[in-house]
């Protein structure tokens, strides 16, 4: 008989990136309770040393265990990158999902084969994003470039900005020169700047790739091989938590409100 389990799921991430992962896992999993943590005082890590990444990671994943969850997305590329098999084997049997970086669909799907990829600086020089490039990329070229400046326009809700725009051209025309016809969103906070990245590749036929619902699929396909689903007797319960203080869990919350189109 299959068994069910109540406990929420945990969403982790730098800051406020996540809460697109967490958006797809309240789209693919409406039964589920999630419970978002967002770092908010070491935010961005993008540039920080993996070993401080795993460091800041691992308090994370406790602190949403302590808080009773039953599995934990890592709905960051950048702690993904840094720590995924370490805390894999610190928290096992618990199961944890890691941000794939959407590489694999895109090399599948380029027509031009010229495949671009945006990240923070420390997963573009992680083992995970050159062993992935390697496995799939053969005969695509992969541009990968950093994202700079982007985490933090997504951090000060100015993703509609003319800075912001000024920004996403800066990283994304020089793919689009070379004939890029996918572009990976390689980190969570991302897809909030969407809407400016579909004007700057606007007549380009450019596909932009989110891996946010294919990471929502990964994490049903866990809770159905630990039998971890919840019953449905309960409504779900979406709650915040933050290592910053109560005026960032409250821009959490916000922001959750806003991303689900609240
Ligand atoms: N949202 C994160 C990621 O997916 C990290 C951003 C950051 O803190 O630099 O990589």
């Amino acid at each position: 008989m299959a068994t069910t389990d109540d406990r929420p799921i945990g969403v982790y991430d730098s800051g406020m990136g996540g809460l697109t992962v967490w958006r797809a896992l309240r789209a693919e999993l409406p039964a589920e309770s999630l419970l978002y943590l967002g770092d908010g005082k070491n935010c961005p890590y993008g540039t920080r040393p993996a070993g401080e990444i795993r460091r800041l990671a691992d308090a994370a994943v406790a602190a949403l265990v302590a808080e009773g969850c039953k599995l934990v997305v890592v709905a960051c590329n950048t702690a993904t990158a840094a720590a995924i098999g370490y805390l894999r084997e610190k928290y096992a049997p618990m199961p944890l999902v890691g941000m794939e970086p959407a590489v694999k669909p895109a090399c599948l799907a380029t027509r031009s084969g010229v495949v671009g990829v945006l990240a923070t600086e420390r997963s573009l020089d992680g083992e995970l994003f050159r062993r992935t490039a390697a496995r799939y990329g053969a005969g695509v070229e992969v541009i990968a470039a950093a994202g700079t400046g982007f985490v933090e326009l997504v951090e000060r809700d100015a993703e509609e900005s003319a800075e912001a725009e000024a920004c996403v051209r800066r990283a994304v025309e020089p793919m689009l020169r070379r004939g890029a016809d996918q572009i990976v969103l390689g980190c969570t906070h991302y897809p909030f700047l969407l809407p400016v990245l579909r004007r700057v590749t606007a007549g380009s036929g450019a596909t932009i790739v989110d891996p946010s619902p294919a990471v929502a699929r990964r994490t049903a396909q866990l809770l159905d091989r630990y039998g971890l689903r919840a019953s449905g007797a309960q409504a779900p319960r979406y709650d915040f938590i933050t290592f910053a203080d109560d005026a960032y869990r409250e821009r959490l919350r916000s922001k959750a409100r806003a991303a689900w189109g609240e």
